[in-house]
């Protein structure tokens, strides 16, 4: 396998909102970011990934752009930016954007333009078609609820959209669109950006019939998503992007990408696949529901276990993915994959373990390092997102009382990532001197950075040492190329796997049960390397519950 830049690096989610707020405004900026690049390298992190920072209105918190060259003023300024820049590159780190490019905002002047005139060269960026009796020109359903077609007012016309109705999905059959895109993208890398999270990728292919679905649900819409599995010929524009953009900058590029066609795997993630890498999401699809986060069902360890070894064992023969734990998007990974007996320090802990030593580029989202949880919510008033406000009447209409409608948002809400991080334990954490967007977590004042930072036993201190770990002379590349192979897969409540490569082999296990376990003599263990133990670690494999261990060990 030819080596990448990027293999054998660690990236880390700023969700820069939610970040460290500088003028008191209650929203975190660039000037908040930087002050904080000394803690992000004690943390290990080489890549810092920052989703969206360009001028937007915001209704989708940032992933509508109204301009891509411009930095939104909540945020700060380009010089900020380059600041930004300059200081990550004296500390060796790069820096990649979000770049959200299936849609832009309805603020962009491209589609200020094409609603002056829907028959106009503008009108060609986006997809405009004319209704049909009086109704849209299909039946699909957007991704936030509702169709995906909104009427343009006078014309009998509708624009598409994925998303929101603020989010125009942008023509990439237009070679003119192409062209913008591409231009935009090598601007900010010649910049000095290291490259992209790209947004939402795999919708940019459109069936450019339209056609209706078998309705899925009451209100006789069918899920967009269905137009996406049914359409042939992403990889061709794929390839396009790259090779007008990234492949000219050695740029590292990582794919939001869902219901991609399995056997395009290599397409995707191969030698000189479309993108560096993509996203590992099996696990967070778990909890997909039919018809919304009102079903989503619960995500059984045994399940949870499977959907990553078979995803490690699938991926590693082709290239490799990107692991997360959580993102932006999701829930805390703390409050969501650990059984209710885990969600502690030690369960934090493990369950970082397990994750940043499989196979792939460890992903940090901000604040997992802290063992940060989902939040209490009291009421739907305090979230912001547009997702959570459609989950909720979604839930309503499916007849759930408003408590219960409530708790799904609690259990699934993108806002329980999205809270401040807490810095410190005094007033609003230490996060902002003004009033937060979006409400601390109710256990920031025990549960915050400062508290953390001299404690040798928090979980700050633990995943410090786990990237150092991963990072070290002598580890890095059995933890970078090394094989995956799952162990002790009959053990009902422990999740194992060995990372080998030539004469050496570390086993990483853990249990996720109540019970200790006392693992078969599979392995002989050489030497502990790292352990969430309270005391020194022994050369055993008796788990006790939230129990992980590292260990350079031989086949016995
Ligand atoms: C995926 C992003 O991660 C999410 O936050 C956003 O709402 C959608 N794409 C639309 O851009």
């Amino acid at each position: 396998m030819l080596r990448k830049w990027w293999h054998d690096k660690i990236a880390y989610q700023i969700y820069p909102k939610s970040f460290l707020d500088t003028n008191g405004d209650g929203i975190g900026d660039l000037p908040g970011i930087i002050s904080k690049l000394d803690y992000l390298k004690a943390l290990g992190v080489d890549i810092i990934w920052l989703s969206p920072i360009y001028q937007s209105p915001f209704v989708d918190q940032g992933y509508d752009i109204a301009d891509y060259y411009a930095i939104a003023e909540e945020f700060g300024t380009m010089e900020d930016f380059d600041a930004l820049l300059a200081e990550t590159k004296k500390r060796d780190m790069a820096v990649i954007m979000d770049l959200v490019i299936n849609h832009c905002s309805d603020k962009h002047i491209w589609f200020q333009k094409a609603l002056a005139d829907p028959e106009g060269e503008y009108a060609d960026y986006f997809y405009i078609r004319d209704g049909k009796d009086g109704c849209p020109p299909s039946n699909l359903r957007s991704y936030f609820g509702g169709s995906c077609w909104e009427p343009i007012p006078g014309t009998g016309k509708y624009y598409f959209h994925m998303f929101a109705k603020e989010q125009p999905d942008l023509n990439w059959e237009n070679p003119a669109v192409r062209h913008e895109l591409y231009a935009m993208i090598n601007w900010w890398l010649e910049k000095g950006l290291a490259g992209f999270r790209i947004d939402a990728i795999i919708n940019i292919k459109k069936d450019l019939d339209f056609p209706s679905f078998a309705p899925d649900g009451p209100d006789g819409l069918a899920a967009c998503w269905k137009m996406v599995d049914s359409v042939n010929g992403v990889g061709d524009l794929l390839e396009d992007l790259k090779n007008h953009t990234f492949r000219h900058y050695n740029a590292f590029t990582v794919g939001e990408v869902f219901n991609m066609k399995e056997a395009e795997l290599p397409a995707f993630i191969g030698e000189d696949g479309h993108f560096s890498t993509i996203f590992d999401f099996s696990a967070h699809c778990l909890s997909n529901g039919e018809h919304g986060w009102y079903d989503a069902p619960p995500i059984s360890f045994e399940n949870w276990r499977r959907a990553i070894f078979e995803s490690q064992l699938k991926v590693q023969k082709v290239g490799f993915e990107a692991n997360i734990i959580e993102n932006h998007d999701e829930p805390r990974g703390v409050s969501r994959f650990l059984p209710a007996w885990a969600q502690n320090d030690a369960g934090a802990k493990m369950l970082g373990t397990v994750s940043l030593l499989l196979r792939g580029i460890p992903f940090i989202y901000q604040g997992q390092e802290l063992g940060m949880t989902n939040n209490n919510w009291h009421s739907i008033d305090e979230f912001e997102d547009i997702n959570t406000l459609d989950q909720y009447r979604t839930a309503l209409e499916a007849g759930l009382s408003e408590e219960e409608a409530l708790a799904v948002c609690a259990r699934c809400s993108r806002d329980n990532a999205r809270t401040p991080i807490p810095w410190t334990d005094g007033p609003c954490a230490g996060f902002t001197t003004g009033t937060p967007w979006l409400p601390l977590n109710e256990n920031a004042s025990a549960l915050n950075a400062a508290s953390q930072e001299n404690d040798p036993a928090s979980t700050l201190s633990y995943y410090r040492r786990l990237t150092a770990l991963r990072k070290s002379q002598e580890w890095r590349e059995v933890f970078t190329y090394g094989r995956f192979e799952p162990a002790y897969e009959d053990e009902p409540a422990i999740m194992a796997y060995c990372r080998v490569m030539d004469g050496t082999r570390v086993l990483v296990a853990a249990n996720f049960g109540r019970d200790t376990v006392t693992l078969r003599p599979d392995y002989t263990i050489k030497r502990v390397l790292l352990s969430n133990r309270p005391t020194e670690p022994e050369n055993t494999l008796t788990l006790k519950s939230c129990d992980v261990i590292v260990a350079e060990c031989c086949l016995s």
